[in-house]
């Protein structure tokens, strides 16, 4: 029986969230609630704290204060392994192991026990655009973007019911990174909730149904995109961008 609950008011919620290191404040008195059926954009400055708050949410890292609910429960009295099924994520430099796509894909269902014959992962590899010829191919051997694909199918295999991704197509090309976005468009459709931090306005416009705004280690905005866009002229939101020193 799984240990997190099935039904529930909220996706994630944090309460009085802070996260320091060494005394250096990250984030400070983070309260939000997260609830979409769409995907939600995590936007702000460099080093502004948006990794960190991912990484919150899956319990890479713990808060300093305050408390993070998935699914209206503390995870600090979670199992990571039973939160990290429910909850995928794809970080910013795709992260393979060694050896096969297969061997990669079949990593996550095997510490669950669950079974995929290859036809059900060839299905996986078509949700991210890569034939079935992929599966046999040595990680080492394949292109960033490529990469990237591999490890969002891997993320899925599990089936989870968030993905959490960290500039997923930063280092990508346009043709990559519109495959993963319809992917996620797709998966989005299809239930599966989506938080993405981005640096790209663009892709926030072209992703996103609602926004977190961070700037210094403070939530400044969370808010629907269009109404984002709609309040603040691209000058103003330039504006926003620039760090403490102004660049
Ligand atoms: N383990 C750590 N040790 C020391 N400082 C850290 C650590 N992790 C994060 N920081 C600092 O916390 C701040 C926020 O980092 P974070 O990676 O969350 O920012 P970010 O918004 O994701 O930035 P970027 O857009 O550049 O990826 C930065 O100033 C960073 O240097
Ligand atoms: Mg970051």
């Amino acid at each position: 029986m799984s240990s997190i609950k099935d039904s529930f008011s909220n996706l994630f919620s944090l309460e009085d969230v802070c996260f320091d290191i060494d005394g250096k404040v990250i984030l400070s008195k983070i309260n939000v609630v997260i609830d979409t059926s769409g995907i939600t954009g995590i936007i702000g400055p460099s080093g502004s704290g948006k990794s960190t708050f991912l990484r919150l949410l899956n319990k890479l890292i713990s808060p300093t204060q305050g408390i993070v609910k998935f699914k209206d429960s503390d995870i600090a009295e979670m199992k990571s392994q039973d939160l990290r099924k429910e909850i995928g994520m794809v970080l910013q430099r795709p992260f393979l192991f060694k050896g096969t796509v297969k061997s990669n894909l079949l990593y996550g269902p095997k510490i669950w026990n669950i079974d995929y014959i290859d036809p059900e992962l060839v299905k996986l590899l078509d949700t991210v655009s890569l034939e079935a010829d992929f599966l046999e191919r040595d990680v080492e051997g394949l292109s960033g973007g490529e990469q990237q694909r591999v490890s969002l199918a891997r993320s899925l295999a599990n089936q989870p019911i968030v993905l959490l991704l960290d500039e997923p197509t930063t280092a990508l090309d346009i043709v990559s990174e519109e495959i993963i976005e319809n992917t996620l468009k797709q998966l989005a459709s299809e239930g599966i909730k989506i938080i993405i931090v981005t640096h790209s306005l663009e892709q926030t416009k072209r992703l996103t149904e609602q926004l977190l705004f961070l700037k210094e280690g403070l939530l400044i905005e969370k808010t629907t995109t269009k109404d984002f866009f709609k309040r603040y002229n691209d000058q103003e939101i330039r504006s926003f961008f620039k760090n403490k020193e102004g660049k």
